[in-house]
This record gives structure tokens, C-alpha cells and sequence, in this order.
């Protein structure tokens, strides 16, 4: 995680897109790395959605039900995409990242 930060220049980093979210684990560890962001968690779980809607009420912070090979994002919507322990549940691990 410190390399992130030395490779990232935090003032550019306002919209985070954390993918495979679960109830919102990893967020919590970006928001110190970057808490002038706003972050978007998404994950196909309802039921995980439903808990990280209600760990980050906070309005910088929104959680949607979707797939990691389904996103409805524009192009260019987020400035950093993060996944944490979840890229070896895709079965196409490189499509979030294609255009
Ligand atoms: C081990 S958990 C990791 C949760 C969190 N990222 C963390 O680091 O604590 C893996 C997550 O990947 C999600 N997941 C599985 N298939 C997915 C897909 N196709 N698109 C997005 N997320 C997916 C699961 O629902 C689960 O919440």
C-alpha cells in the first residue's frame, strides 16, 4: 500500500472505483490514502452491497450491485480502479480494464 501512494500523486485522485468491494473492507483502507477522494464499491452480492451502503453512510461514498465484466460506467468516470482479493473470481479478469 505505501507504493501505491509513491506512485500515485494523491492530489489527482477524486474519483476511486473499488471493484469486488464486499461490504466495503478495502475502502476503508483507501480513504486514509486518499480522503479527499470520493469512492464507488461495486459487487455482484446484494447482500454485501446492502452492508457496506450501511458501514460508509457518508455521501462521498456509494456502493452499486454490478459485475466486474458488466460495468455501466462511462469511459473515464474514475480516476484510480482498485480491486483487493477478488480479480481471481473474474473469468475474464482483463475486461473491467478494457475500453
Ligand atoms: C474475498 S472478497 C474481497 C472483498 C474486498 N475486496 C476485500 O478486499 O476485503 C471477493 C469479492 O469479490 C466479489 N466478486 C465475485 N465475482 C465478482 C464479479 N464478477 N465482479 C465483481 N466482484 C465479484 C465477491 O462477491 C466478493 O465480495
Amino acid at each position: 500500500m505505501i507504493r501505491l501512494t509513491e506512485i500515485i500523486e494523491k492530489e489527482t485522485i477524486r474519483q476511486v472505483l473499488d471493484i469486488g468491494t464486499g461490504d466495503g473492507h478495502f475502502i476503508k483502507t483507501l480513504t486514509e490514502l486518499f480522503p479527499e477522494a470520493f469512492f464507488t464499491g461495486i459487487d455482484p452480492s446484494e447482500e454485501a452491497i446492502q452492508t457496506a451502503r450501511q458501514s460508509f453512510p457518508d455521501k462521498k461514498y456509494r456502493f452499486e450491485t454490478m459485475n466486474a465484466e458488466n460495468l455501466v460506467f462511462p469511459n473515464e468516470s474514475f480516476d484510480l480502479s482498485t480491486i483487493s482479493n477478488a480479480l481471481h473470481h473474474l473469468a475474464t479478469p482483463e475486461k473491467p480494464y478494457m475500453k
